[in-house]
């Protein structure tokens, strides 16, 4: 019940920053609760020890995560429009929900970790283009400096299309999954080091 009034006003909230700011809200509609299971499933098996959204807008991936049980000192939530992270910060007490923009990660308040998990919203195809070369130079920074870091981000483009390129040495891309239930229908791709062993299609 309570989740279900958490959706309602996240919709409400979604639908206001649309109106703010189409190119950076990036979709029609909040991710669809399969798109959120699918991304949640990829970060339970891989059990990364810090957890960072960023673009979490009206928390649809953030409470698939949460249901996950991360620490609260383990998961943050970054989100640049105002107005959703007033929503993110009174749906989801128990993480750091940051007001931030992702051109400047590497200046958050991170602690230390062992591994590192990136889930990304972030609309890198519809945003202005150069605010999305910064929010990647600054995922790529981030991730290169933590141990075992990887970057879940999904795309609306055609399946073989991967979210950017220019990757640094050593990383590649991996296809998760095509989630067909969302609007558009979404494909989940993980960066991660080319020499780790993994399942799927790559
Ligand atoms: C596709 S929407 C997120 C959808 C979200 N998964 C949901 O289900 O509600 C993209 C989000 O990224 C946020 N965003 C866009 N540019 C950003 C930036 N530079 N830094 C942080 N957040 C940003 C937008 O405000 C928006 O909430």
């Amino acid at each position: 019940m309570a989740d279900e009034r958490g959706q309602g006003l996240g919709g409400l909230a979604f639908a206001l920053a649309w109106v703010r700011d189409p190119r950076r809200v990036g979709a029609i509609a909040p991710a669809s609760r399969a798109l959120a299971q699918a991304i949640a499933r990829e970060v339970a098996r891989v059990g990364p020890e810090l957890l960072l959204e960023i673009g979490a807008g009206t928390g649809a991936i953030t409470q698939a995560l949460a249901d996950l049980g991360p620490p609260p000192d383990r998961f943050f939530v970054v989100e640049r429009d105002p107005g959703l992270v007033r929503h993110l910060h009174h749906r989801f007490p128990r993480a750091e929900v940051l007001h931030a923009c992702a051109t400047g990660l590497e200046a958050l308040p991170l602690p230390p970790a062992a591994s590192l998990m990136l889930v990304s919203s972030l609309p890198l195809m519809s945003m202005p283009r150069e605010e999305a070369r910064r929010c990647v130079q600054s995922m790529l920074t981030l991730m290169e400096r933590t141990p075992n870091a990887r970057l879940l981000q999904y795309t609306y483009a055609a399946r073989h299309v991967r979210p950017f390129d220019q990757l640094p040495p050593g990383w590649r891309w991996r296809r998760v999954t095509t989630v067909w239930a969302n609007l558009p229908p979404a494909t989940v791709w993980s960066l991660e080091p080319a020499a780790h062993p993994t399942q799927g299609i790559h």
